[in-house]
């Protein structure tokens, strides 16, 4: 599969989220990275599915890809499936039942996620794999932009790729936290498939400039 590059809007100016969403899009994003936090599950608040409804009637085509770091899961994914998100994931642990939220995704054909926090070990994807479109591997702990990468997290990546390899499933691996130009291209090496960044894209002076090194680093 073509890699593709998801900017977290977490790092955006809110003030003029559309702009910003447009300017990125402009400059090569492929999916539009969308942290939901509940200030329950992490330690920090930001936004929810009218934001999200509001982006895609601005105009915002590309998919949506929300990152529900929330406790409890199951009410938010309805919300965010009526709210136009097309693809979803959750942290299992903050659901009390994973096949059943999952199958909530599934349902309504949008694509389900499983994100893994640095510390949740891969054995949480068993009996799931034939289920599930991509793995959110974090490189951070969840709840904020702007942290450094973990780099233990390149042995996990190569693990899950080689887990997904001896499924023989369609599992694509997202990564997701500290993520740059001067580690993508390892991270791209490990097996990852899709690029979750944050400041990296908007607190860049240049987003065309920025984005299109990254795609380069990941050819
Ligand atoms: C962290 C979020 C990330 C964050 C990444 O909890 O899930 O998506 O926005 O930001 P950077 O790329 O700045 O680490
Ligand atoms: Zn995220």
């Amino acid at each position: 599969m073509e890699k593709l590059i998801a900017p977290s809007i977490l790092s955006a100016d809110f003030a003029k989220l559309g702009e910003e969403v447009e300017s990125v899009i402009k400059a090569g994003a492929d999916i539009v990275h969308f942290d939901v936090m509940d200030n329950h599950y992490v330690p920090n608040l930001t936004f929810g599915p009218i934001i999200c409804e509001s982006l895609i009637n601005y105009g915002i085509k590309k998919p949506i890809d929300v990152h529900l770091m929330v406790q409890p899961v199951d009410d938010l994914i309805r919300n965010f499936i009526n709210a136009g998100a097309k693809w979803i994931s959750f942290h299992p642990e903050a659901s009390n039942h994973v096949d059943r939220s999952i199958q909530l995704i599934k349902d309504k054909s949008c694509m389900v996620g499983i994100a893994l926090n640095p510390a949740s070990p891969l054995s949480l994807l068993d009996h799931i794999l034939d289920k599930i479109d991509f793995v959110l591997i974090m490189t951070v702990n969840p709840g904020f932009g702007g942290q450094q990468f973990i780099p233990n997290m390149i042995e996990k990546i190569s693990q899950c790729k080689e887990i997904i390899e001896k499924s023989g499933r369609d599992i694509k691996i997202e990564v997701d936290g500290g993520i740059g130009i001067d580690n993508i291209k390892a991270v791209k090496d490990a097996g990852a498939d899709i690029f979750v960044a944050g400041s990296a894209i908007f607190k860049s002076k240049d987003y065309v400039d920025t984005i299109s090194k990254m795609k380069e680093l990941i050819k």
